[in-house]
C-alpha cells in the first residue's frame, strides 16, 4: 500500500498559542486522516543561521528540520507579520535551507495571518520562489486582521475565512497530486 502523502506545516509563530498555530489546526482538521499533518512549532529550537557551520555537518536540530522538509509531500508556511517583515526565528530557519535544495520544487502553500501582513506576504513569496518552491498565486493567502477571526473559545468564526481557507486548502492538494499523482514514497 502507497504511503500517506505528508504535510510539514511551519508555524511562523513561537507562542504555544497563537493565530497562526490555530489556522494550522483548522486546516490539519481538514487533512481528516487521508493525510499526515504534522505541524512545527519549535523554530526557536534551530540556532542562529551561521555560515560557518553550514558545511559537512550541521547543527543536528538543522539536519532534522531539513529532513521533515525533504521527506514532505508539501510545505505549508503560515506566519504572523513583524515590523513589515518575516519573524526572524522563520527567516532564520529558510536561511538554513538556502545551501539545500529541499525546496526545490516542493509543493508550498502560504499563509501570513496577522493585523496587516502585506509586507511580509510579499517577502515570504519572494524568499520561497528564489528557494525553488513551487507554487501559483492560489496557494497564496493573506489573512488580515487575524486575530478577530476567532472567538473567545479560539475557534475559527469568521465564514468569509473559512471559506478561503477550505479554497486554499483544496488547491493546495490539487498542487500536491499535480505533482505526485501518486505518493513520492511510493
Ligand atoms: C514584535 C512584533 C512586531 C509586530 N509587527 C507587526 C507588523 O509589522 N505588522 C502586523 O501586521 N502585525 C505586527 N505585529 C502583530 C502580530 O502580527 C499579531 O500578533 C498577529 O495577530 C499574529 O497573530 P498571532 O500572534 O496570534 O499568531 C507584531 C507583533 C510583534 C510581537
Amino acid at each position: 500500500m502507497p504511503e500517506m502523502k505528508k504535510i510539514f506545516a511551519i508555524c511562523g509563530n513561537t507562542l504555544e498559542v497563537s493565530s497562526n498555530l490555530r489556522i494550522l489546526q483548522f486546516l490539519q482538521k481538514q487533512s481528516e486522516s487521508k493525510l499526515v499533518f504534522e505541524i512545527f512549532q519549535d523554530l526557536a529550537g534551530l540556532p542562529h543561521f551561521n555560515p560557518a557551520l553550514d558545511g559537512e555537518n550541521p547543527p543536528a536540530a538543522v539536519l532534522a528540520f531539513r529532513e521533515k522538509i525533504a521527506d514532505a509531500t508539501g510545505v505549508i508556511i503560515c506566519t504572523p507579520e513583524y515590523v513589515f517583515s518575516l519573524p526572524g526565528s522563520l527567516k532564520n530557519a529558510l536561511e538554513w535551507t538556502v545551501s539545500t535544495t529541499v525546496f526545490d520544487q516542493k509543493p508550498c502553500g502560504l499563509i501570513t495571518a496577522s493585523a496587516h501582513g502585506a509586507k511580509a506576504h510579499e517577502s515570504l513569496e519572494l524568499i520561497m520562489r528564489t528557494i525553488g518552491a513551487r507554487f501559483e498565486e492560489q496557494h497564496r493567502l493573506l489573512i488580515q486582521g487575524v486575530k478577530g477571526k476567532f472567538d473567545n473559545e479560539g475557534q475559527l468564526k469568521d465564514e468569509v475565512t473559512k471559506a478561503r481557507l477550505n479554497e486554499f486548502w483544496q488547491a493546495f492538494i490539487q498542487l500536491m497530486d499535480q505533482i505526485f499523482p501518486k505518493s513520492p514514497h511510493s
